[in-house]
């Protein structure tokens, strides 16, 4: 059993006027349940290509992907919704959500209990420092129960005592819970607290060091 698979998965990006980007030569990808993988790789590399076609926010030009429904996503910019409170924004995955509303509201108050905000809700992100805005952003990915999360640099913006507490709550998601999580990272702390480590290198994953 996978959590999340590709088989040779291929993009290439063509703009009228321009010769073709082919940034992923052909990805094989295999998440296992409760598997943390760091996906690292030089900038322009196509670590986000590759992450949002996982997520699919994004069509690969051929190839497949296989993944779950529910997915949680943290981004290195954070995201939220500027208008929005903590409270509000966390809460926006659960509008189509399956569960009762209930539900979400009791495990989104725990959520942000265990990443220090439960006095944050009314707060609007502007009203956050960095840190806060991404661990609310995480606790958003969280909410939904996902059986994987996609982070995409998510400590890129923030100073390396900040990150730690991110990585430490990306962490503890998968701990005895089954998540998986796939972490696109320079970071190498970031990385250590993964179960394995990808380099993304001419458009195919290999192993990291190798
Ligand atoms: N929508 C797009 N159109 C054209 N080229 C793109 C598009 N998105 C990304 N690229 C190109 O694909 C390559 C990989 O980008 P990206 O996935 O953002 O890399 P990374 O996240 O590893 O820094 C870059 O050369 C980038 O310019
Ligand atoms: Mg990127």
């Amino acid at each position: 059993m996978i959590a999340l698979g590709t088989i040779d998965l291929k993009k290439t990006f063509r703009k009228k006027g321009q010769g073709p980007v082919e940034v992923l030569k052909g990805v094989n990808l295999s998440v296992y349940p409760g598997e943390k993988v760091a996906i690292v790789g030089r900038s322009g590399a196509g670590k986000s290509t590759l992450l949002n076609i996982l997520g699919g926010l994004l069509k690969p030009t051929s190839g497949t992907v296989t993944r779950p429904k529910n997915i949680g996503f943290v981004f290195q910019q954070y995201h939220l919704m500027p208008e929005l409170t903590v409270w509000e924004n966390v809460m926006l995955p659960t509008m189509t959500g399956r569960l009762p509303p209930a539900d979400y509201a009791a495990r989104a108050s725990e959520l942000l209990e265990k990443a220090g905000l439960s006095s944050r809700r009314k707060h609007l992100p502007s009203e956050l420092s960095g840190g806060e805005q991404q661990r609310t952003a995480v606790v958003r990915a969280l909410v939904t129960s996902p059986e994987i999360v996609l982070a995409d640099e998510p400590t890129g913006n923030l100073d390396a005592m900040t990150g730690a507490d991110i990585l430490r709550m990306l962490a503890d998601l998968s701990r005895g819970t089954g998540v998986s999580l796939v972490l696109v990272t320079h970071s190498p702390e970031a990385a250590a607290v993964c179960d394995r480590t990808l380099r993304l290198e001419n458009g195919v994953l290999v192993q990291a060091g190798a």
